[in-house]
């Protein structure tokens, strides 16, 4: 019946999904944020009109959150779905083979910032909800909250979250954010890395210089930075901050073994990447350097001239965006305090240095012998065919950690996204097989967890 519901409804749930892709939500840049605005009162409309109740925007400092609930009997469980309708910017936008605000379907997939990562998924959410309600077989008590600001670290859900516990009580939290293997390799997300994210400034002269005439006896903060950066990494690619690694708990050879044993093929990872080698720190396998294993990640380094041609100048200043992913037990406010007390003291004299923190998040592992992965597991069984691998995804989704903090609730990752779609990248897209698939598979989650927990 649910199925039926679906295919009758396939076109408009497809157009739906366009119409939201069509709003470009970008969080970093505040020159959108009256477009985020309409894409949370669309998020909100859609809510509402799938059955929700009591859907309000929840105002911030920042973006608006979208909640939304349906609790039918106190005697269910409670499932607190997360999403995020906000996306990543989307330059260069010369990249993309089609504009990045136009959705369109080529070879089974939806083209478009967001279509994964996470209107998309999201979306899918919204759209199992209705087909519960529409097919009567809403399992499970539900609470949407759907936010604006993922992309940019989450702080303001952070404050609603530890000022809304009683409003956001549930059993279990329910999130597709993540991806699998392959669309015949199902998996899920067990882990998500923490992160601390800065920002830094070397300043050297007062003004730009021209080269020749100042260049050889100035510091010049953009070879500086540089020199800096790479004395991140020793030769083994670890990482030079000291303490930085204190925290870090090695997994058992069991874990690791585990882990090593998810399909991977090396060589079709370099195919996919152009790239005749990979990089990282050794003794470690790739699986692990993503999944387990803290990192340091130069994201933007600018400063100078970059305008055509060639200009001869000395700059004044130097800036780089560095992001670290962080493993459980790493806590991101302390990397930060380590990075900076470290960046500061290895500035050599002729330049000041400014270390700007953006935001943070802490790791999170979720459970595979709880009723909620099991429930996810065997949904994705019921609809891939075949039981899902445990993964670990190397991305970051703050709120998680903070989730299990402030709520005392884990999180499920029951993701739909592929690593090959893109997401953060140009061309970013979604297969039209995996919405389907997830708005299929949802209603199965709210029915085993119901059935498990009743067990
Ligand atoms: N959906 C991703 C996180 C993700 C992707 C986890 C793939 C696992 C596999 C999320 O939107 C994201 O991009 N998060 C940011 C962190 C944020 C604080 C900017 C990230 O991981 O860089
Ligand atoms: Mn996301
Ligand atoms: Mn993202």
């Amino acid at each position: 019946m649910q199925n039926q519901y679906i295919s009758e409804n396939k076109a408009r749930f497809l157009d739906e999904l366009f119409e939201i892709l069509r709003i470009p939500s970008i969080s970093a840049d505040k020159q959108f944020a009256g477009e985020v605005r309409k894409t949370a009162e669309f998020v909100k409309e859609k809510l509402i009109a799938a059955g929700a109740e009591n859907v309000t925007l929840e105002e911030t400092n920042g973006n608006p959150i979208v909640y939304g609930d349906k609790l039918i009997d106190p005697k269910l469980p409670t499932i607190l779905v997360y999403g995020h309708y906000d996306v990543q910017p989307s330059v260069p936008d010369e990249l993309w083979t089609t504009p990045p605000f136009e959705p369109t379907v080529r070879d089974g997939k939806i083209y478009a910032r967001g279509a994964c990562d996470d209107k998309g998924q999201m979306y899918m959410h919204i759209k199992a909800f209705e087909t519960m309600i529409q097919t009567n077989s809403l399992a499970c008590n539900v609470k949407f909250m759907i936010e604006g600001e993922e992309e940019v670290g989450s702080t303001n859900l952070g404050i609603y979250v530890m000022q809304h516990k009683e409003k956001l009580s549930a059993d279990v939290v329910l999130i597709s954010d993540t991806g699998m293997i392959a669309n015949d390799i199902p998996s899920i997300d067990v882990g998500l890395r923490g992160l601390s994210y800065v920002e830094v400034e070397v300043t050297g002269p007062n003004r730009d210089l021209h080269s020749g005439v100042y260049g050889g006896a100035v510091a010049n903060p953009i070879n500086v930075l540089c020199t800096m950066i790479a004395s991140m990494h020793d030769e083994n690619r670890k990482i030079t901050i000291p303490g930085f690694y204190d925290d870090v708990n090695d997994l058992n050879e069991a874990d690791r073994k585990a882990l090593n044993s998810a399909p991977f093929n090396l060589e079709a990872y370099k195919k996919d990447l152009d790239i005749d080698e990979v990089m990282g720190e050794s003794s470690y396998t790739t699986l692990e350097r993503t999944g387990i294993r803290p990192t340091f990640e130069v994201n933007g380094i600018w400063g100078g001239y970059i305008g055509e041609g060639a200009k001869t100048v000395l700059p004044s200043k130097a800036y780089a965006k560095i992001s670290m992913r962080l493993i459980p037990n790493q806590k991101s406010a302390a990397i930060i305090k380590l990075f900076s007390d470290h960046f500061i003291s290895i500035a050599p004299k002729g330049v000041k240095v400014k270390v700007i923190p953006h935001h943070g998040g802490e790791a999170a592992i979720t459970p595979t012998d709880s009723i909620s992965f099991k429930a996810a597991a065997k949904a994705i069984a019921t609809t891939y065919g075949k039981a899902p691998i445990p993964t670990f995804g190397g991305g970051s989704i703050p709120i998680v950690a903070l989730f299990e903090k402030e709520l005392g609730v884990k999180t499920v990752l029951m993701g739909f996204g592929l690593d090959s779609d893109a997401i953060h990248s140009p061309n970013e897209h979604f297969g039209l097989f995996n919405y389907y698939k997830g708005i299929e598979t949802i209603p199965y989650f709210y029915k085993f967890y119901a059935q498990m927990m009743a067990e």
